[in-house]
């Protein structure tokens, strides 16, 4: 070990590396709207097509709508110190190089395995809901996957209705419709293929190009974002001409505290925010892509913020029209949104909410796969990952090879593993991230004030600490066994970096050395 484990990576090598140009650095192809379309896309998923029914039902009644505003808030306070350094370091190591610059290596390769949490678990959960919404389509048009290929090793599926789903998403429907589960036809899950192949086809797309990336993502985002309007469009005209049914849904918006804390009241309110911030989780993946951007200065800041500030109001409405429509309690189902639907005599819209929540899900996994296999290329460039990671392909221009390594590796676990757990660890590891970007961004203003910097966050000494406290406090609303996950994770990773990283830091190596970056196809 040469060097020091606090060492800071110098802003003027991390400004050469993003100017870099040539076939063994990325492609610069990303304009302005490809990257407000990767915030959309990669947010707009499960959070709001599958957990808003439940944080509505179990913690904040109609006032799921506040958790909405608060959790929206606290992501635009973190976004705008994202946007700050984003267009200061357009770098593709996002909240990792960001570390790297200000609070020094450790602190680095901490935030970049916790990314980890936030992009590889992230695309694995988001797969296995993805792969229920897709077959649920699929049988929905009498097509049928073999039960044993739909879910992970050891899962109860049982057929019900003609569907085979999930035993532990129907307990509470079998029981309202007074049914045995026993007396259904059971299978067990064996391998989840669809949600391989699923990543599998993700990861062929990412490996061919970031322009193809973002014209699949264009296209996705486009769908989902255009059922989602038209579902804030009928189910909206049905609730303004029903004002009746809705006030009564509504009322009271903040149902009374049942006495334990987060059962409705305000602190549900702070739980329900706690539970959805998964729904806003992927807009600080925009900045993985800074340097695939054209021009980072301008479009990374526009992008971050544009798409934080259109999800949120999407999300404002269609929580606000999901409770107005169904009693609240009613909507802890798999799917509240086409419940919803169905509620408001609109059931032909089932398979249409279906198909945006399937687009959804695909454009959360594609993104979030993008902002891993940048992380992990930034990481390797830095020597703190082996360098094959960091390859780039001469014709593509992309991280081929470590996009083909976290695709199979997601892959793989998305099929055989189900872990409860990792929707809430890919939240607590996210807002991490928050946490240290928001600190960052302080210490950078006070070691370095007088940066060209061409986007500031305003009021940043009222932003960045409320970005930092309102993460921490949302991390608090969540359960004692996640932190104990997330600290293992992080025992974990620094014997990595003690066992690697620190010995092949390029950063600390004697100046003596070649310091030239890692590339070549
Ligand atoms: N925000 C993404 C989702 O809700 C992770 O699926």
């Amino acid at each position: 070990m040469s060097g020091s484990i606090f060492i800071k990576k110098p802003l003027d090598l991390l400004m050469k590396e993003a100017g870099e140009t040539g076939e063994n650095s990325l492609k610069r192809s990303l304009g302005p709207v490809s990257l407000v379309s990767l915030g959309v896309g990669a947010i707009i998923g499960a959070g709001i097509f599958v957990l808003t029914g439940a944080a509505a039902a179990k913690y904040a009644g109609p006032a799921i709508v506040l958790s909405f505003i608060l959790a929206g808030i606290g992501c635009v306070f973190a976004g705008l110190c994202y946007a700050e350094f984003a267009s200061l370091i357009p770098i593709a190591g996002s909240a990792y190089t960001y570390g790297y610059a200000t609070l020094g290596e450790l602190f680095a390769w901490i935030i970049g395995w916790d990314l980890i949490l936030e992009y590889a678990f992230g695309a694995a959960t988001v797969a296995s809901g993805w792969s229920g919404y897709f077959t649920s389509l699929l049988q929905d048009f009498g097509i049928y996957i073999p039960p044993s290929l739909m879910a992970t090793p050891g899962a109860d599926l049982v057929l019900y209705k003609g569907h085979w789903q999930l035993l532990s998403n129907l307990t509470d429907t079998l029981k309202t419709a007074n049914v045995d589960p026993s007396t259904l036809q059971h299978a067990s899950g064996v391998f989840n293929l669809v949600a391989f192949i699923a990543i599998c086809l993700v990861t062929t797309v990412l490996v061919i190009g970031i322009k193809e990336s973002a014209n699949l993502n264009n296209a996705i985002v486009m769908l989902k974002v255009s059922i989602v309007l038209v579902f804030i469009g009928v189910a909206g005209y049905f609730v303004l001409h029903h004002p009746e049914i809705a006030s009564k849904n509504w009322h009271p918006f903040i149902p009374p505290n049942t006495g334990n804390f987060g059962e409705y009241g305000w602190s549900g309110v702070a739980r329900g925010a706690g539970v959805i911030i998964f729904a806003y989780i992927g807009f600080d993946a925009v900045s993985t892509a800074a340097q695939e951007t054209k021009n980072p200065q301008r479009d990374m800041p526009i992008a971050i913020i544009g798409s934080l500030l259109i999800c949120t109001v999407l999300y404002i409405l269609v929580s606000g029209i999901a409770t107005g429509v169904v009693p609240y309690g009613q909507l802890d189902v798999p799917d509240p949104i086409a419940l919803v639907a169905d509620y408001a005599g609109l059931g032909w819209m089932g398979r249409l909410i279906k198909l945006g929540a399937i687009a959804g899900l695909s454009s959360v996994i594609l993104v979030l796969l993008l902002g891993q296999s940048r992380v992990f290329y930034s990481m390797a460039r830095d020597g703190l990952l082996p360098p094959f990671v960091s390859r780039v392909h001469p014709r593509f221009r992309t991280p081929w090879l470590t996009s083909i390594v976290t695709g199979v590796g997601v892959a793989i676990f998305a099929a055989l593993f189900t872990v409860r757990e990792a929707g809430s660890l890919c939240s607590i590891g996210t807002l991490l991230a928050f946490v240290i970007v928001s600190v960052g961004i302080i210490v950078l203003r006070v070691r370095e004030p007088n940066l060209p910097r061409k986007f500031t966050t305003p009021w940043v000494w009222f932003v960045a600490p409320a970005g930092a406290i309102s993460a921490l406090l949302l991390m608090s609303a969540l359960p004692w066994p996640t932190w104990r996950r997330l600290l293992v994770w992080f025992a974990i990773g620094i014997v990595f970096y003690f066992c690697y990283g620190v010995h092949r830091s390029k950063l600390a190596q004697p100046p003596t050395t070649d310091s030239k970056p890692a590339t070549g196809g």
